[in-house]
């Protein structure tokens, strides 16, 4: 078995908790250390400031070695290894904003101890090089470095570090590329070692390659509508082929969260500094905000004018099980609604929208049925489990008119119409 590392990860959002947990459960011991007194505290106090099945279990009974910081030094004394998991969210230029990573790496300039510094935020194509440069001239040439991108969904993250496609480590030296070699040993997937800057692109193609993919199909079903095709029957075939899987292939109202959006543009700014625009990515961009377009769209069709009209908007988060409300698709429906003059009702069994607008402009509903009450169209947003569950031949007596738009092909629409809905979905005949 090869040794138990010591291991500072800086950051404890979704991927600093998810990489610390479970390089604990590992076996490593692990202190994770970040700025936000908040955070720390609740961590210290046994409580998980995010949602993501299993972390809270894992972080429990793993208790021994795992703990939380607020202070440098405690994080950094007898650490091999130091893991960068800090956001890089976008700057005014659309750049990602890296001063988080440089304060991290500042605040490492006396550890000479280290073994290495690994970075697994997402950053643009050469900021390796600047690291690396950076730690030379503190003196650090002798520490290792490292990228090593993160592919880990919410909602699964603690499944996907334990089961991921694929690790990857970009480094120029071997023995740091042997000794997250062996950090990983127990983790069962194949590790590909590869130079800095290619790693680094990995993570920005991989994300924008899926994103493609679910813009490409979100096109192809646009055409369905317009030809009479059922696009799930054709996702379902075209996904058969092995050379494109099955995967990614679900059309809906488009994608959002902290990777996809934020990804995309980074890579798109990447290129865009280098002076090569890349085509497709911009459309793949442009897309996903005309799916929102068109959902609000298809509602002013039905409904003649959004002016006055009661939507209720059924699932908040940008995916099912999760609590996360960055970039979702919803608060694009909600403030275009509201801009259109109609009022909003929601539900959702787990989002926490920031108390602000478009949210403060809404109403909340603790019940799909209260939402529906009075409504003259329903969205659905997001395919929550339990909307599969809900009584649709008592509610829709309950609505002003009945207008469903499944924005996820979530319901059956035979079922539907049947039950008296006037029916709407993706790419569905
Ligand atoms: C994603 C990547 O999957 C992950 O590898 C990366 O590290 C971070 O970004 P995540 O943002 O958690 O993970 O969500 P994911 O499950 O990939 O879904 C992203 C968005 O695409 C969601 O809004 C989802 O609703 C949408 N989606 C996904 C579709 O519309 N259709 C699909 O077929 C799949």
């Amino acid at each position: 078995k090869p040794p138990y590392r010591r291991v500072a990860v800086f950051g404890a959002g979704y991927i600093g908790l998810v990489t610390g947990a479970c390089l604990a459960d590992l076996g490593h011991r692990v202190v994770i250390r970040d700025i936000d007194p908040e955070k720390i505290k609740l961590l210290q106090a046994g409580e998980v400031p995010i949602y993501e099945p299993g972390l809270s279990d894992l972080i429990g009974r793993n208790k021994e070695r795992l703990s939380f910081t607020l202070d440098l030094a405690e994080a950094v004394t007898g650490a091999e290894i130091a893991y960068v998991c800090v956001d890089t969210p976008p700057s005014a230029s659309g750049d990602a904003d890296l001063s988080r990573v440089w304060s991290v790496v500042t605040s490492l300039k006396d550890a000479a101890h280290l073994r290495a510094v690994v970075v697994k935020s997402t950053v643009p194509v050469g900021t390796g090089s600047r690291v690396r440069a950076a730690l030379d001239a503190a003196g650090l040439g002798h520490v290792g470095y490292a990228a090593n991108p993160e592919f880990t969904a919410e909602g699964r993250a603690v499944s996907d570090f334990m089961h991921p496609d694929r690790i990857v480590i970009g480094t120029s030296d071997e023995a740091t590329a042997r000794l997250l070699t062996e950090l990983h040993e127990s983790v069962d997937g194949p590790v590909v070692v590869m130079s800095v800057r290619s790693a680094e692109m990995v993570k920005l193609a991989a994300n924008a390659l899926l994103a493609t993919k679910i813009s490409f199909i979100n096109e192809i079903a646009t055409l369905c509508e317009k030809t009479g095709a059922d696009v799930e029957e054709v996702a379902h075939a075209v996904g058969l082929d092995h050379r494109l899987g099955p995967h990614f292939l679900r059309p809906g109202i488009g994608w959002g969260g902290s990777c996809f959006p934020k990804d995309s543009e980074a890579l798109r700014q990447l290129a865009n500094n280098t002076g090569y625009h890349l085509q497709l990515l911009s459309a793949v961009i442009e897309v996903n905000n005309l799916q929102k377009r068109r959902a609000i769209q298809k509602l002013k069709d039905e409904l003649g004018t959004l002016a006055g009209a009661r939507v209720a908007l059924l699932g908040l988060t940008f995916k099912p099980g999760t609590d996360d409300m960055r970039e979702s698709p919803s608060t694009v429906l909600a403030s275009r609604l509201l801009a259109e003059g109609a009022e909003v009702h929601c539900w959702d069994p787990m989002a926490r929208p920031a108390a602000a607008e478009p949210w403060t402009s809404t109403t909340r509903h603790t019940s799909v049925e209260q939402a529906l009450e009075g409504a003259d169209a329903a969205v659905i947003v997001t395919e929550w489990p339990q909307l599969a569950q809900v009584d649709w031949t008592q509610a829709v007596a309950t609505m002003r008119r009945p207008v469903l738009f499944d924005g996820r092909n979530l319901l059956d629409p035979v079922a539907m119409r049947a039950a008296g809905y006037h029916y709407l979905s993706v790419g569905r005949p």
